[in-house]
């Protein structure tokens, strides 16, 4: 169920760090062979914003329900992985419509709402946490935490429970290393089965008391006659889990690199002006996150890309390609806060399956960036911080370990 087809074989980097901002090859592939042939993988990958969209949206011609997945889920066993009634990842409308439905009791706008003050405490606690005037690791003190401690609060999880929750999440989460596969199959299952212990009573008792959270909205969803069993529901918080974490993690992690590295006068900008940080969001979401791809299959032979591809081929739609093509980004690599058509990013995807999270996604790192900005007058790098040094292997490409930053 996990990412078959890697950036890796379709292309190697020399470095870490090259891979981690691959948008020389993104230049190439755009400007050269925007729709390209990959012999070893025998997959087709597209580039293009046009071809991306149409590739990820047209389930007519471009089909979600071949053999490559991406979202990897928890762990091998019954505990790690989806129950089918919420096969939607991997489905086609209509029969995704149920699944997706079922699913997006959970994330309604009224949901939104009632979350941010709940998201606001805990960046709140996050940064009040970090001292001024002293190096702080970003990714340890905020990106990593904080999605998992939102998803567990918004879970209606025990806050004594936090960080035990989040060891699990690490754990379920970590990428696979050749070397150690099976001592890390082991490690997950084990933390799937704990994990499940640990949320099945919950759940019980949430059925008796429902409260404002997801695991009580999922319990009182119900879709033409169909309701989630408690089984179901602890399984399903898995897929929730795999889908918002890392995700969000690297992202937040990244737009703190950015400001770093990319634009250094951008922070001070934003702490001028915290009403830029929407628009900083999207344009983070645009320009700094390097790997997101989904792969479909061909339905029906069709020349829709300008080629000819035919029926079972296996096409790789390259989102964050998409997000600097010229025709719609001007001046596209380029960061500009200030673009005007950023939020046509297409890193949550497009079509049917657009993220069903994005709108928690992005109230995370806006309240995130807002509460960090609002603090810390001031940032600066590390002089001594090697990139190279300080990346890692995950799902979603090359992501930091830590980033020390001065702040102030
Ligand atoms: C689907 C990206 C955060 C839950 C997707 C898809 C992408 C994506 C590209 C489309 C999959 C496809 O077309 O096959 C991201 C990024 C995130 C993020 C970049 C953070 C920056 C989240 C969060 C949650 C979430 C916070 C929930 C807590 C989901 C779910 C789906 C999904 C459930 C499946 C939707 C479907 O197949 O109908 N995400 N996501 N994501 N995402 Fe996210």
């Amino acid at each position: 169920n996990k990412e078959i087809i890697s950036l890796k074989e379709v292309k190697s980097f020399k470095t870490r760090s090259e891979e981690f901002f691959p948008v020389e090859w993104f230049k190439e592939m755009l400007n050269h062979s925007p729709v390209f042939y990959h012999e070893e993988t025998e997959t087709w990958h597209v580039f293009k914003y046009e071809h991306v969209k149409q590739v990820l949206s047209n389930y007519d011609f471009f089909s979600s329900e071949g053999p490559k997945t991406t979202i990897s889920v928890g762990a091998n066993n019954k505990e790690g992985t989806s129950p089918d009634k919420i096969n939607l990842v991997n489905v086609d409308p209509p029969r995704h419509r149920k699944s997706r439905s079922l699913l997006a009791a959970a994330f309604t706008p009224r949901s939104l709402k009632n979350w941010e003050p709940r998201i606001q405490r805990i960046a709140d606690e996050l940064v009040e946490a970090m001292p001024r005037n002293t190096v702080v690791d970003i990714v340890e003190g905020l990106a990593a935490p904080l999605p998992s401690l939102v998803i567990a609060e918004l879970f209606g999880v025990p806050i004594k429970d936090r960080f035990q929750f989040k060891h699990w999440v690490d754990i379920l989460f970590q990428p696979y290393d050749k070397h150690h596969h099976e001592e890390i199959d082991r490690k997950k299952q084990e933390a799937a089965l704990e994990y499940y212990q640990y949320l099945y009573p919950i759940v019980l008792e949430k059925r008796e008391n429902l409260a404002d959270d997801i695991i009580s909205d999922l319990i009182t969803v119900e879709v033409d006659g169909e309701k989630f069993t408690d089984d179901e529901i602890v399984r399903t918080s898995m897929l929730i889990l795999g889908a918002g974490v890392e995700t969000t993690s690297h992202m937040l992690a990244n737009t703190f690199y950015s400001m770093l590295y990319d634009v250094p006068q951008l922070y001070e900008e934003l702490h001028s002006n915290p009403e830029l940080i929407p628009n900083t969001v999207e344009e983070m979401l645009r320009y700094r996150f390097h790997t997101s791809k989904r792969d479909r299959t061909v339905k029906q032979d069709n020349d829709l890309l300008g080629t000819p591809v035919k029926k079972g081929d296996v096409v790789v739609a390259w989102m964050s390609a998409a997000n600097f093509d010229e025709e719609m980004f001007e001046d596209a690599f380029s960061l500009n806060i200030h673009r005007p058509n950023n939020k046509k990013n297409l890193t949550f995807g497009s079509g049917p399956h657009f993220c069903l999270g994005a709108p928690l996604a992005r109230l995370e790192l806006n309240i995130a960036l807002k509460t960090f900005v609002q603090k810390f007058p001031g940032i600066q790098s590390v002089e001594s911080f090697e990139l190279e040094k300080n990346l890692t292997d995950s799902a979603t490409g090359q992501s930091l370990t830590q980033l020390p930053m001065h702040v102030y």
